[in-house]
């Protein structure tokens, strides 16, 4: 288990001291950080827990790169702020992984495909997908899935090979399977 990142206090101009303490479990394991109030989930996975497949580009909620599961579902951490997901569960695409180390279904799938380019929007294209398939009114049905994938952009546009390794996970059954259910998902 990572140290609990405390970061130091930094005095408001008053003097006072704001920073909050804020416990969630991230990708599988507790972690505790001291941040100020208006530090958002975003700023935190990055900044202090050194998660840099979460990605800011807009800020304001609109091209998904930022995306994290909180509690299974999906999130944009850039309108989050830290205090929010206290006693959760958030999920960064690095938490997908099995307990073996190995990739998970998703992850094989957008491999297999060469569903990435630059690769900048792909992990938070592959939590939507991952979450998309464990909603039980979405998982089976691609025009669900594919309304998922709508908040996230892509500028490099491999949409056609994203959604080919979805139609792969859909094709067999594996986007539901027991062990993937289990990471970051509603099971
Ligand atoms: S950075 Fe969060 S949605 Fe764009
Ligand atoms: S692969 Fe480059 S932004 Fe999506």
């Amino acid at each position: 288990m990572t140290p609990d990142f405390t970061g130091g206090s930094v005095p408001d101009s008053d003097g006072t001291d704001s920073r909050v303490t804020v416990s969630a479990r991230v990708d599988g394991v507790m972690r505790s950080v001291s941040v100020e109030p208006r530090a958002t989930v975003l700023q935190v996975l990055r900044d202090d827990l050194g998660i840099t497949s979460v990605r800011g580009t807009c800020g304001i909620g609109v091209c998904g790169s930022c995306t994290v599961l909180v509690d299974g579902k999906v999130a944009s951490s850039c309108l989050l702020l830290a205090a929010q997901v206290d006693g959760r569960d958030v999920t960064t695409c690095e938490g997908l992984r099995l307990p073996s180390g190995e990739l998970s279904t998703v992850q094989q799938a957008f491999l297999d495909r060469g569903a990435y380019q630059c690769s900048f929007c792909i992990p938070a294209m592959v939590l939507t997908v991952h979450a998309a398939l464990q909603d039980p009114e979405a998982g089976c049905d691609r025009a669900a899935v594919r309304e998922y994938l709508a908040g996230n952009l892509c500028r490099c546009g491999t949409y056609p090979t994203v959604l080919d390794a979805v139609a792969d996970l859909m094709g067999d059954g594996i986007g539901n399977r027991a062990e993937d259910r289990s990471r970051g998902g509603t099971a």
